[in-house]
Protein backbone atom coordinates (compact mmCIF):
# COMPACT_ATOMS: atom_id res chain seq x y z
CA UNK A 1 0.00 0.00 0.00
CA UNK A 2 1.46 3.36 -0.94
CA UNK A 3 0.19 6.72 -0.46
CA UNK A 4 -0.83 8.42 -4.13
CA UNK A 5 -0.51 11.99 -3.35
CA UNK A 6 -4.41 11.84 -4.22
CA UNK A 7 -6.84 13.20 -2.50
CA UNK A 8 -10.93 12.45 -2.82
CA UNK A 9 -12.44 15.57 -1.91
CA UNK A 10 -16.03 15.31 -0.25
CA UNK A 11 -18.22 18.09 -0.23
CA UNK A 12 -21.44 18.50 1.58
CA UNK A 13 -23.50 22.16 1.94
CA UNK A 14 -20.74 24.53 1.92
CA UNK A 15 -17.80 22.59 3.50
CA UNK A 16 -15.52 20.31 2.31
CA UNK A 17 -12.53 18.30 3.05
CA UNK A 18 -9.97 15.86 1.55
CA UNK A 19 -8.72 12.46 2.13
CA UNK A 20 -5.90 10.46 1.16
CA UNK A 21 -6.71 8.03 -1.89
CA UNK A 22 -4.11 5.02 -1.29
CA UNK A 23 -3.05 2.67 -3.92
CA UNK A 24 -2.55 -0.93 -3.92
CA UNK A 25 -0.10 -3.10 -5.32
CA UNK A 26 -3.27 -4.42 -7.19
CA UNK A 27 -6.90 -3.11 -8.28
CA UNK A 28 -8.70 0.14 -7.36
CA UNK A 29 -7.62 2.78 -5.32
CA UNK A 30 -9.15 2.81 -1.93
CA UNK A 31 -9.97 6.21 -0.37
CA UNK A 32 -8.93 6.24 3.10
CA UNK A 33 -11.66 7.18 5.40
CA UNK A 34 -10.70 6.53 8.78
CA UNK A 35 -10.79 10.05 9.96
CA UNK A 36 -14.29 11.06 8.31
CA UNK A 37 -16.20 10.67 11.31
CA UNK A 38 -13.80 12.73 13.38
CA UNK A 39 -13.65 15.78 10.77
CA UNK A 40 -16.77 15.46 9.45
CA UNK A 41 -19.32 13.64 12.17
CA UNK A 42 -20.64 11.55 9.39
CA UNK A 43 -20.25 8.13 9.02
CA UNK A 44 -20.11 6.34 5.60
CA UNK A 45 -23.31 3.73 4.69
CA UNK A 46 -21.98 0.08 2.59
CA UNK A 47 -24.48 -2.67 4.32
CA UNK A 48 -22.61 -5.69 2.86
CA UNK A 49 -19.12 -4.15 2.26
CA UNK A 50 -19.93 -3.97 -1.18
CA UNK A 51 -17.39 -0.68 -1.35
CA UNK A 52 -15.36 -0.92 1.84
CA UNK A 53 -12.22 -2.14 2.35
CA UNK A 54 -11.55 -4.07 5.74
CA UNK A 55 -8.31 -4.43 5.85
CA UNK A 56 -4.83 -4.35 3.81
CA UNK A 57 -4.17 -7.86 2.84
CA UNK A 58 -0.98 -9.52 1.38
CA UNK A 59 -2.53 -12.88 0.65
CA UNK A 60 -4.74 -12.92 -2.18
CA UNK A 61 -5.80 -10.89 -4.48
CA UNK A 62 -8.72 -11.31 -6.86
CA UNK A 63 -9.74 -9.38 -10.19
CA UNK A 64 -13.07 -10.09 -10.52
CA UNK A 65 -13.55 -8.50 -14.20
CA UNK A 66 -11.10 -10.31 -15.40
CA UNK A 67 -11.37 -13.98 -13.53
CA UNK A 68 -8.15 -13.50 -11.92
CA UNK A 69 -7.56 -15.35 -9.14
CA UNK A 70 -3.64 -15.12 -7.36
CA UNK A 71 -2.76 -16.60 -3.68
CA UNK A 72 0.64 -14.31 -3.19
CA UNK A 73 1.15 -13.23 -6.42
CA UNK A 74 0.67 -16.85 -8.38
CA UNK A 75 -2.09 -17.58 -10.67
CA UNK A 76 -4.60 -20.65 -9.08
CA UNK A 77 -4.39 -22.30 -12.07
CA UNK A 78 -0.64 -22.90 -11.79
CA UNK A 79 -0.81 -23.94 -8.21
CA UNK A 80 -3.44 -26.44 -8.96
CA UNK A 81 -1.92 -27.91 -11.80
CA UNK A 82 1.88 -27.65 -10.66
CA UNK A 83 1.86 -27.63 -6.56
CA UNK A 84 -0.26 -29.36 -4.35
CA UNK A 85 -2.32 -28.45 -1.23
CA UNK A 86 -0.11 -28.56 1.53
CA UNK A 87 2.76 -26.17 -0.42
CA UNK A 88 -0.05 -23.91 -1.04
CA UNK A 89 -1.07 -23.74 2.61
CA UNK A 90 2.62 -22.64 3.79
CA UNK A 91 2.37 -20.06 0.47
CA UNK A 92 -0.61 -18.40 2.45
CA UNK A 93 1.21 -18.58 5.58
CA UNK A 94 4.33 -17.76 5.27
CA UNK A 95 4.49 -15.50 2.09
CA UNK A 96 6.62 -17.73 0.05
CA UNK A 97 6.70 -20.87 -1.48
CA UNK A 98 9.30 -23.08 0.38
CA UNK A 99 12.53 -24.83 -0.90
CA UNK A 100 12.48 -28.53 -0.48
CA UNK A 101 13.86 -28.68 3.03
CA UNK A 102 11.24 -26.12 4.03
CA UNK A 103 8.48 -28.15 2.52
CA UNK A 104 9.49 -31.33 4.31
CA UNK A 105 9.77 -29.73 7.79
CA UNK A 106 6.29 -28.08 6.95
CA UNK A 107 4.59 -31.37 5.83
CA UNK A 108 6.16 -33.20 8.55
CA UNK A 109 4.91 -30.83 11.54
CA UNK A 110 1.23 -30.99 9.88
CA UNK A 111 1.31 -35.01 9.41
CA UNK A 112 2.51 -35.48 13.06
CA UNK A 113 -0.33 -33.28 14.43
CA UNK A 114 -3.24 -34.98 12.61
CA UNK A 115 -4.57 -36.73 15.62
CA UNK A 116 -6.78 -35.14 17.81
CA UNK A 117 -7.46 -35.62 21.56
CA UNK A 118 -8.23 -39.06 22.50
CA UNK A 119 -10.79 -37.49 25.03
CA UNK A 120 -12.66 -35.78 21.93
CA UNK A 121 -13.76 -38.99 20.45
CA UNK A 122 -15.44 -39.26 23.52
CA UNK A 123 -16.72 -35.90 23.30
CA UNK A 124 -17.94 -36.82 19.65
CA UNK A 125 -20.66 -38.88 21.42
CA UNK A 126 -22.42 -36.24 22.46
CA UNK A 127 -23.89 -35.64 19.31
CA UNK A 128 -27.31 -37.03 17.92
CA UNK A 129 -26.38 -39.13 14.96
CA UNK A 130 -28.55 -37.36 12.65
CA UNK A 131 -26.73 -34.41 13.32
CA UNK A 132 -25.40 -32.14 10.15
CA UNK A 133 -21.44 -32.80 9.71
CA UNK A 134 -21.55 -29.30 9.74
CA UNK A 135 -22.92 -28.58 12.96
CA UNK A 136 -20.38 -31.22 14.93
CA UNK A 137 -17.41 -29.35 13.13
CA UNK A 138 -18.72 -25.97 14.25
CA UNK A 139 -19.21 -27.93 18.07
CA UNK A 140 -15.86 -29.94 17.79
CA UNK A 141 -13.33 -26.96 16.22
CA UNK A 142 -14.73 -24.47 18.25
CA UNK A 143 -14.69 -27.08 21.68
CA UNK A 144 -10.14 -27.55 20.44
CA UNK A 145 -10.04 -24.15 22.44
CA UNK A 146 -11.00 -27.07 25.51
CA UNK A 147 -8.48 -29.39 24.57
CA UNK A 148 -5.44 -27.37 23.52
CA UNK A 149 -4.83 -24.85 26.15
CA UNK A 150 -0.98 -24.67 25.71
CA UNK A 151 -1.97 -22.55 21.75
CA UNK A 152 -4.90 -20.35 22.75
CA UNK A 153 -2.28 -17.24 23.86
CA UNK A 154 -2.63 -15.16 20.81
CA UNK A 155 0.59 -13.00 22.04
CA UNK A 156 2.64 -15.52 22.51
CA UNK A 157 3.88 -15.97 18.24
CA UNK A 158 4.83 -20.10 19.35
CA UNK A 159 1.31 -20.63 20.38
CA UNK A 160 -0.08 -19.22 17.08
CA UNK A 161 2.29 -21.16 15.42
CA UNK A 162 1.08 -24.07 17.03
CA UNK A 163 -2.32 -23.25 16.74
CA UNK A 164 -2.08 -22.92 13.14
CA UNK A 165 -0.59 -26.27 12.69
CA UNK A 166 -2.82 -27.60 14.31
CA UNK A 167 -5.81 -26.35 12.98
CA UNK A 168 -4.72 -27.23 9.48
CA UNK A 169 -3.62 -30.72 10.52
CA UNK A 170 -6.60 -31.66 12.39
CA UNK A 171 -9.43 -30.33 10.30
CA UNK A 172 -9.69 -33.55 8.19
CA UNK A 173 -9.33 -35.97 11.10
CA UNK A 174 -12.36 -33.52 12.76
CA UNK A 175 -14.06 -33.83 9.03
CA UNK A 176 -13.89 -37.40 8.61
CA UNK A 177 -14.77 -38.10 12.29
CA UNK A 178 -17.90 -35.90 12.26
CA UNK A 179 -18.79 -38.08 8.55
CA UNK A 180 -18.05 -41.35 10.27
CA UNK A 181 -20.33 -40.70 13.66
CA UNK A 182 -22.98 -39.58 11.39
CA UNK A 183 -22.91 -42.63 9.88
CA UNK A 184 -22.58 -44.91 12.67
CA UNK A 185 -18.82 -46.35 12.18
CA UNK A 186 -15.81 -46.34 14.14
CA UNK A 187 -13.65 -43.36 13.66
CA UNK A 188 -10.35 -44.19 11.25
CA UNK A 189 -6.77 -43.04 12.95
CA UNK A 190 -5.10 -41.06 10.66
CA UNK A 191 -1.86 -42.26 9.53
CA UNK A 192 2.08 -40.54 9.13
CA UNK A 193 2.90 -42.21 6.07
CA UNK A 194 -0.13 -41.16 3.78
CA UNK A 195 -0.05 -37.57 2.23
CA UNK A 196 -2.85 -35.24 3.23
CA UNK A 197 -5.57 -36.06 1.26
CA UNK A 198 -4.71 -39.65 1.13
CA UNK A 199 -5.27 -39.66 4.45
CA UNK A 200 -8.61 -37.82 4.38
CA UNK A 201 -9.90 -40.12 2.12
CA UNK A 202 -8.63 -43.17 4.15
CA UNK A 203 -10.14 -41.66 7.07
CA UNK A 204 -13.78 -41.29 5.54
CA UNK A 205 -13.86 -44.62 3.35
CA UNK A 206 -11.88 -47.37 5.48
CA UNK A 207 -13.36 -49.33 7.89
CA UNK A 208 -11.37 -51.92 10.48
CA UNK A 209 -12.52 -54.89 9.07
CA UNK A 210 -10.29 -54.82 5.56
CA UNK A 211 -7.85 -52.91 4.10
CA UNK A 212 -8.33 -49.88 2.03
CA UNK A 213 -5.91 -48.86 -0.51
CA UNK A 214 -6.26 -44.95 -1.82
CA UNK A 215 -6.85 -44.09 -5.30
CA UNK A 216 -4.07 -41.91 -6.11
CA UNK A 217 -6.25 -40.30 -8.96
CA UNK A 218 -9.11 -39.89 -6.32
CA UNK A 219 -6.75 -38.30 -3.87
CA UNK A 220 -5.01 -36.03 -6.91
CA UNK A 221 -8.48 -34.42 -7.21
CA UNK A 222 -9.18 -34.57 -3.73
CA UNK A 223 -6.11 -32.67 -3.25
CA UNK A 224 -6.84 -30.36 -5.69
CA UNK A 225 -10.46 -29.28 -4.23
CA UNK A 226 -8.76 -28.73 -1.31
CA UNK A 227 -6.06 -25.89 -3.66
CA UNK A 228 -8.95 -24.56 -5.23
CA UNK A 229 -11.18 -23.45 -1.65
CA UNK A 230 -7.97 -22.48 0.10
CA UNK A 231 -8.33 -18.65 0.56
CA UNK A 232 -10.50 -16.08 -1.10
CA UNK A 233 -9.75 -12.92 -0.09
CA UNK A 234 -12.00 -10.89 2.44
CA UNK A 235 -14.88 -13.27 1.46
CA UNK A 236 -18.24 -13.38 4.67
CA UNK A 237 -16.28 -16.30 6.23
CA UNK A 238 -12.66 -15.00 6.54
CA UNK A 239 -14.23 -11.50 7.52
CA UNK A 240 -16.43 -13.00 10.22
CA UNK A 241 -12.31 -15.14 11.57
CA UNK A 242 -11.28 -11.17 11.51
CA UNK A 243 -14.06 -9.63 13.44
CA UNK A 244 -14.09 -12.28 15.72
CA UNK A 245 -9.98 -12.53 16.69
CA UNK A 246 -10.40 -8.68 16.64
CA UNK A 247 -11.80 -8.97 19.71
CA UNK A 248 -8.76 -10.86 21.11
CA UNK A 249 -10.57 -14.33 21.14
CA UNK A 250 -8.28 -17.70 20.47
CA UNK A 251 -7.98 -18.63 17.39
CA UNK A 252 -9.94 -22.00 17.58
CA UNK A 253 -13.34 -20.10 18.48
CA UNK A 254 -12.35 -17.77 15.63
CA UNK A 255 -12.27 -20.47 12.92
CA UNK A 256 -15.66 -22.00 14.64
CA UNK A 257 -16.86 -18.98 14.03
CA UNK A 258 -16.15 -18.51 10.14
CA UNK A 259 -17.19 -22.05 9.97
CA UNK A 260 -20.61 -21.38 10.98
CA UNK A 261 -20.96 -18.08 8.60
CA UNK A 262 -19.31 -20.55 5.77
CA UNK A 263 -22.12 -22.98 6.13
CA UNK A 264 -24.60 -20.26 4.64
CA UNK A 265 -26.81 -21.54 1.10
CA UNK A 266 -25.00 -18.10 -0.03
CA UNK A 267 -21.59 -19.03 0.52
CA UNK A 268 -19.86 -22.51 1.18
CA UNK A 269 -23.50 -24.44 1.43
CA UNK A 270 -24.15 -23.73 -1.94
CA UNK A 271 -21.92 -27.09 -2.57
CA UNK A 272 -24.78 -29.29 -1.46
CA UNK A 273 -27.61 -26.62 -2.72
CA UNK A 274 -25.82 -27.00 -5.87
CA UNK A 275 -25.77 -31.05 -6.35
CA UNK A 276 -29.11 -31.15 -4.73
CA UNK A 277 -30.60 -28.68 -7.24
CA UNK A 278 -28.93 -30.90 -10.28
CA UNK A 279 -30.62 -33.85 -8.91
CA UNK A 280 -33.74 -32.27 -8.88
CA UNK A 281 -33.57 -31.06 -12.23
CA UNK A 282 -32.79 -34.26 -12.95
CA UNK A 283 -32.78 -34.34 -16.80
CA UNK A 284 -32.20 -31.92 -19.44
CA UNK A 285 -35.19 -31.19 -20.89
CA UNK A 286 -36.16 -29.77 -17.67
CA UNK A 287 -33.60 -27.26 -17.80
CA UNK A 288 -35.68 -24.04 -19.40
CA UNK A 289 -38.17 -24.67 -16.64
CA UNK A 290 -35.37 -23.69 -13.79
CA UNK A 291 -33.57 -21.14 -15.74
CA UNK A 292 -37.28 -19.64 -16.64
CA UNK A 293 -37.65 -19.90 -12.13
CA UNK A 294 -34.11 -18.45 -11.83
CA UNK A 295 -35.28 -15.46 -13.25
CA UNK A 296 -38.53 -15.23 -12.32
CA UNK A 297 -38.40 -12.30 -9.47
CA UNK A 298 -41.54 -13.45 -7.29
CA UNK A 299 -39.92 -17.04 -7.10
CA UNK A 300 -36.96 -16.92 -4.35
CA UNK A 301 -35.44 -19.93 -6.31
CA UNK A 302 -32.01 -19.34 -8.04
CA UNK A 303 -29.68 -21.02 -9.84
CA UNK A 304 -26.75 -22.70 -7.62
CA UNK A 305 -23.23 -22.48 -8.18
CA UNK A 306 -24.23 -19.32 -10.31
CA UNK A 307 -23.03 -15.63 -9.74
CA UNK A 308 -20.66 -14.23 -7.10
CA UNK A 309 -20.54 -10.99 -5.40
CA UNK A 310 -16.63 -10.58 -7.06
CA UNK A 311 -16.38 -12.29 -9.90
CA UNK A 312 -17.88 -10.62 -12.98
CA UNK A 313 -16.50 -12.99 -15.24
CA UNK A 314 -15.97 -16.72 -15.27
CA UNK A 315 -14.46 -17.92 -11.83
CA UNK A 316 -11.13 -19.28 -12.16
CA UNK A 317 -11.43 -21.79 -10.07
CA UNK A 318 -14.67 -23.48 -11.94
CA UNK A 319 -12.37 -23.43 -14.94
CA UNK A 320 -9.74 -25.69 -13.15
CA UNK A 321 -13.14 -28.19 -11.53
CA UNK A 322 -14.97 -28.45 -14.58
CA UNK A 323 -11.73 -29.93 -16.14
CA UNK A 324 -11.03 -32.09 -12.89
CA UNK A 325 -14.73 -33.26 -13.05
CA UNK A 326 -14.27 -34.72 -16.64
CA UNK A 327 -11.21 -36.01 -15.47
CA UNK A 328 -12.41 -38.03 -12.66
CA UNK A 329 -15.49 -38.83 -13.80
CA UNK A 330 -13.71 -40.57 -17.22
CA UNK A 331 -10.91 -41.97 -14.92
CA UNK A 332 -13.91 -43.71 -12.85
CA UNK A 333 -15.52 -45.06 -16.28
CA UNK A 334 -18.77 -42.58 -15.19
CA UNK A 335 -18.79 -39.99 -18.29
CA UNK A 336 -22.16 -41.03 -18.74
CA UNK A 337 -23.29 -39.53 -15.09
CA UNK A 338 -26.57 -37.77 -15.50
CA UNK A 339 -26.01 -34.76 -13.05
CA UNK A 340 -23.02 -34.27 -15.28
CA UNK A 341 -25.01 -33.83 -18.30
CA UNK A 342 -27.69 -31.75 -16.90
CA UNK A 343 -24.89 -29.18 -14.91
CA UNK A 344 -23.17 -29.00 -19.04
CA UNK A 345 -26.06 -28.28 -20.69
CA UNK A 346 -27.54 -25.60 -17.81
CA UNK A 347 -24.44 -23.84 -18.12
CA UNK A 348 -24.44 -23.98 -21.80
CA UNK A 349 -27.93 -22.74 -21.69
CA UNK A 350 -27.32 -19.97 -18.68
CA UNK A 351 -24.82 -18.77 -20.12
CA UNK A 352 -26.42 -18.51 -23.67
CA UNK A 353 -29.57 -16.08 -21.81
CA UNK A 354 -29.47 -12.77 -21.72
CA UNK A 355 -30.54 -12.56 -17.81
CA UNK A 356 -27.59 -14.02 -17.47
CA UNK A 357 -25.35 -12.48 -19.10
CA UNK A 358 -26.66 -9.23 -18.45
CA UNK A 359 -26.17 -9.80 -14.83
CA UNK A 360 -22.71 -11.65 -15.68
CA UNK A 361 -23.36 -14.38 -13.88
CA UNK A 362 -21.16 -16.74 -14.34
CA UNK A 363 -20.31 -20.48 -12.73
CA UNK A 364 -18.38 -20.43 -9.28
CA UNK A 365 -16.30 -22.80 -7.35
CA UNK A 366 -18.91 -24.68 -6.62
CA UNK A 367 -20.97 -25.63 -9.51
CA UNK A 368 -19.00 -28.45 -10.17
CA UNK A 369 -17.37 -29.32 -7.31
CA UNK A 370 -19.90 -31.33 -5.54
CA UNK A 371 -20.41 -33.86 -8.52
CA UNK A 372 -16.85 -34.68 -8.34
CA UNK A 373 -16.97 -35.35 -4.56
CA UNK A 374 -20.54 -37.69 -5.47
CA UNK A 375 -18.14 -39.39 -7.80
CA UNK A 376 -15.55 -39.80 -4.93
CA UNK A 377 -18.12 -41.60 -2.88
CA UNK A 378 -19.22 -38.10 -0.03
CA UNK A 379 -22.81 -38.06 0.40
CA UNK A 380 -24.04 -34.20 -0.47
CA UNK A 381 -23.32 -33.72 3.99
CA UNK A 382 -20.25 -33.82 3.81
CA UNK A 383 -19.18 -30.75 0.91
CA UNK A 384 -19.86 -28.17 3.17
CA UNK A 385 -17.20 -29.95 5.52
CA UNK A 386 -14.61 -30.63 2.83
CA UNK A 387 -14.55 -26.62 1.82
CA UNK A 388 -14.35 -26.06 5.70
CA UNK A 389 -11.40 -27.95 6.03
CA UNK A 390 -10.13 -26.82 2.67
CA UNK A 391 -10.30 -22.95 4.09
CA UNK A 392 -9.16 -23.13 6.79
CA UNK A 393 -5.73 -22.41 5.28
CA UNK A 394 -7.05 -19.44 4.45
CA UNK A 395 -8.97 -18.28 7.53
CA UNK A 396 -5.36 -19.16 9.36
CA UNK A 397 -3.14 -17.00 6.76
CA UNK A 398 -5.89 -14.49 7.27
CA UNK A 399 -5.88 -14.45 11.04
CA UNK A 400 -2.33 -14.43 11.81
CA UNK A 401 -1.53 -11.79 9.56
CA UNK A 402 -4.09 -9.76 11.21
CA UNK A 403 -2.93 -10.63 14.78
CA UNK A 404 0.65 -9.75 13.83
CA UNK A 405 0.17 -6.41 12.37
CA UNK A 406 0.64 -3.58 14.76
CA UNK A 407 -1.76 -1.38 16.54
CA UNK A 408 -4.30 -4.17 15.73
CA UNK A 409 -7.92 -2.78 17.63
CA UNK A 410 -10.91 -4.19 17.55
CA UNK A 411 -13.49 -4.42 14.48
CA UNK A 412 -16.71 -2.09 15.34
CA UNK A 413 -18.89 -1.23 12.34
CA UNK A 414 -21.24 1.64 12.95
CA UNK A 415 -25.00 2.01 12.05
CA UNK A 416 -27.42 4.19 10.29
CA UNK A 417 -30.20 4.05 13.07
CA UNK A 418 -33.81 4.10 11.70
CA UNK A 419 -35.71 3.08 14.90
CA UNK A 420 -37.50 5.37 17.63
CA UNK A 421 -35.92 8.36 19.64
CA UNK A 422 -35.79 8.82 23.15
CA UNK A 423 -39.24 7.99 24.96
CA UNK A 424 -40.22 7.42 27.99
CA UNK A 425 -41.13 4.22 29.71
CA UNK A 426 -44.81 3.55 30.75
CA UNK A 427 -45.79 1.17 33.46
CA UNK A 428 -47.34 -2.24 31.93
CA UNK A 429 -50.51 -1.17 33.06
CA UNK A 430 -51.30 1.71 31.24
CA UNK A 431 -50.07 0.15 28.10
N1 LIG B 1 -29.58 -17.18 -10.01
C1 LIG B 1 -30.43 -16.24 -10.47
N2 LIG B 1 -30.26 -14.91 -10.31
C2 LIG B 1 -29.17 -14.51 -9.62
C3 LIG B 1 -28.24 -15.43 -9.10
C4 LIG B 1 -28.46 -16.81 -9.32
N3 LIG B 1 -27.61 -17.72 -8.86
N4 LIG B 1 -27.24 -14.76 -8.47
C5 LIG B 1 -27.56 -13.46 -8.57
N5 LIG B 1 -28.71 -13.31 -9.28
C6 LIG B 1 -29.34 -12.03 -9.65
C7 LIG B 1 -30.05 -11.41 -8.46
O1 LIG B 1 -31.39 -11.80 -8.41
C8 LIG B 1 -29.86 -9.94 -8.71
O2 LIG B 1 -30.81 -9.56 -9.69
P1 LIG B 1 -31.42 -8.05 -9.66
O3 LIG B 1 -30.25 -7.14 -9.88
O4 LIG B 1 -32.40 -8.06 -10.79
O5 LIG B 1 -32.05 -7.88 -8.30
C9 LIG B 1 -28.48 -9.85 -9.39
O6 LIG B 1 -28.27 -11.13 -10.01
C10 LIG B 1 -27.34 -9.55 -8.42
O7 LIG B 1 -27.42 -10.51 -7.36
P2 LIG B 1 -27.10 -10.19 -5.84
O8 LIG B 1 -27.80 -11.19 -4.98
O9 LIG B 1 -27.33 -8.74 -5.57
O10 LIG B 1 -25.54 -10.47 -5.83
P3 LIG B 1 -24.66 -10.72 -4.56
O11 LIG B 1 -23.29 -10.28 -4.92
O12 LIG B 1 -25.28 -10.12 -3.35
O13 LIG B 1 -24.73 -12.32 -4.38
C11 LIG B 1 -24.28 -14.61 -4.52
C12 LIG B 1 -23.74 -13.20 -4.78
C13 LIG B 1 -23.13 -15.60 -4.74
C14 LIG B 1 -24.76 -14.76 -3.08
C15 LIG B 1 -25.45 -14.90 -5.52
O14 LIG B 1 -24.97 -14.83 -6.85
C16 LIG B 1 -26.10 -16.25 -5.26
O15 LIG B 1 -27.00 -16.35 -4.42
N6 LIG B 1 -25.64 -17.33 -5.98
C17 LIG B 1 -26.12 -18.67 -5.71
C18 LIG B 1 -25.41 -19.24 -4.49
C19 LIG B 1 -23.98 -19.64 -4.79
O16 LIG B 1 -23.70 -20.30 -5.77
N7 LIG B 1 -23.06 -19.28 -3.88
C20 LIG B 1 -21.66 -19.67 -3.95
C21 LIG B 1 -20.73 -18.51 -4.13
S1 LIG B 1 -19.07 -19.06 -4.61
C22 LIG B 1 -18.51 -19.94 -3.23
C23 LIG B 1 -18.28 -19.08 -2.06
O17 LIG B 1 -17.55 -18.09 -2.17
O18 LIG B 1 -18.80 -19.39 -0.97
Amino acid sequence: MSDSNKTAKLTVGDQSWDFPILSPTAGPDVIDIRKLYGTTGMFTYDPSFTSTAACDSAITYIDGEEGVLLHRGYPIDQLAAKSHFLEVCYLLLYGALPDAAQLEDFETRVTRHTMVHEQMHRFFTGYRRDAHPMAIMVGTVGAMSAFYHDSTDISDPWQREVASIRLIAKMPTIAAMAYKYTIGQPFVYPRNDLDYASNFLRMCFAVPAEEYEVNPILARAMDRIFTLHADHEQNASTSTVRLASSSGANPFACIAAGIACLWGPAHGGANQACLEMLREIGSVDKIPEYIARAKDKNDPFRLMGFGHRVYKNFDPRAKVMKESADEVLELLGIEDNPTLQVAKELEKQALADPYFADKKLFPNVDFYSGIILEAMGFPTSMFTPIFALSRTIGWVSQWKEMIEEPGMRIGRPRQLYIGETERDYTDVEKR
